[in-house]
């Protein structure tokens, strides 16, 4: 963890930026493995077992988990640039998932059940993993906040549509509340 690891505030949908691509970085330089330390120390303090960079508001394609492959609770942190998954399994599974921009919210969400990740990892060296359980979903879910998507992007259209609606009333209800005014 290098000294120089901060707590990032966090967007919540539906801001715009959750929405857009994220970009590859050219190589892990020092800033890289600043902003990996600044998201693992983020994750921890809220609580969650994955974050992506443009949850920061930071569009690269950089993100962390935490997820212990064998019982699915908080495990050993890998951080990941410009992640790919570069093979998945026609076999689905099913998992209850959540997400620190859409707080509160969660919904069961269908996705391949294994897949292989390509990444570098902080010292910009190429490795592989192959993942199942949630941890495969976990590596999905954080894949998908670098292409703008959202686990609720995932679901039907009758509960997608609910999650929007349900987002974009407590926003109005924020804005009421002058909330955003001191962010
Ligand atoms: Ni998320």
């Amino acid at each position: 963890m290098t000294a120089s690891a901060k707590i990032l505030p966090l967007l919540t949908a539906p801001d715009p930026l959750l929405r857009r691509h994220s970009a590859a970085v050219s190589a892990v330089d020092d800033s890289v493995r600043e902003l990996m330390d600044s998201l693992v120390a983020t994750m921890g303090v809220e609580g969650g077992i994955g974050l992506a960079a443009p949850q920061a508001g930071i569009l690269w394609r950089v993100f962390v988990t935490r997820v212990d492959v064998e019982d699915g609770g908080p495990g050993k942190v890998l951080k990941m640039a410009n992640p790919e998954i570069v093979w998945r399994s026609e076999e689905r599974a099913v998992h209850c998932e959540g997400c620190l921009s859409v707080p509160e919210l969660k919904a069961d969400v269908e996705r391949p059940a294994e897949v292989r990740v390509r990444y570098l990892d902080e010292a910009g060296e190429v490795r592989e993993v192959r993942a199942g359980g949630l941890f495969a979903a976990c590596l999905q879910h954080e894949s998908d906040h670098l292409d703008g998507v959202l686990f609720f992007d995932r679901l039907g259209l009758v509960r997608r549509d609910m999650i929007i609606r349900r987002l974009r009333r407590r926003k109005r209800e924020r804005e009421a509340e002058g909330e955003d005014a001191v962010l």
